[in-house]
């Protein structure tokens, strides 16, 4: 049984498509052991809670120094043993200590084709409002290993969805999630669930 841990900040939507995934049999031997938010008012500590699942609120605010928070965090994680961490909208750049200690144990969902529309700066609707103002025509979404970069790490799934010339980016994000994100994420820990990723050479592939 593949233990995880997700990490969210927001609505927690792609938490929910992980929830739903597992209760229908779409991913499977999988269970989510925690969750923990940045933010004490994210609705995804909601949604946890109302499946019984343990949550909780690690925020930087609550630090002095961002070490601080950075141990508070991997200690969390921690105690709960898991075998993957899954980034699911979470906002808060990952401490290198966390990074050092899951070694292609972390996952991230990015809205967008990775190398598009990615690194610094482009999270949440930038991203999207960067898509339209290039005018490309078609972006999609990236489920992605996490190493010390930014969005750098070995590509595992990814999933296009068509550009409307009528498309806002709050309407280009909702299309994404729904098209590429909830699809995605729960395919990739159902593969890595069963044994089906290999990582050689910083390349990732579902067998
Ligand atoms: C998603 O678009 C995700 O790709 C991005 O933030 C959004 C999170 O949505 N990083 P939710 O909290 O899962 O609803």
């Amino acid at each position: 049984m593949l233990k995880i841990v997700v990490l969210v900040s927001g609505g927690g939507t792609n938490l929910q498509a992980i929830i739903d995934s597992i209760r229908l049999g779409r991913i499977t031997n999988t269970e989510i052991v925690g969750v923990i938010s940045n933010k004490k008012d994210a609705y995804a500590l909601e949604r946890a809670k109302d499946h019984g699942i343990d949550a909780q609120c690690i925020s930087p605010k609550d630090y002095e120094k961002r070490e601080e928070f950075d141990q508070a965090l991997l200690h969390a994680i921690d105690q709960y043993q898991p075998d993957l961490i899954v980034l699911a909208g979470y906002l808060v750049i990952l401490p290198k200590l966390l990074v050092e200690a899951y070694p292609n144990k972390i996952i991230n969902i990015h809205p967008s084709l990775i190398p598009s529309f990615c690194g610094a700066g482009f999270y949440g609707l930038h991203v999207h409002e960067a898509v339209l103002a290039r005018g490309n025509k078609v972006t999609g979404a990236t489920v992605h290993f996490v190493d010390e970069g930014t969005d750098s790490g070995p590509i595992l799934l990814q999933k296009a969805v068509c550009v409307k010339a009528t498309d806002t980016p709050e309407i280009l994000q909702r299309r994404v999630m729904e098209e590429a994100e909830w699809l995605i994420l729960p395919q990739a820990i159902d593969a890595i669930a069963n044994g089906r990723v290999q990582i050689k050479n910083n390349i990732a592939t579902i067998f």
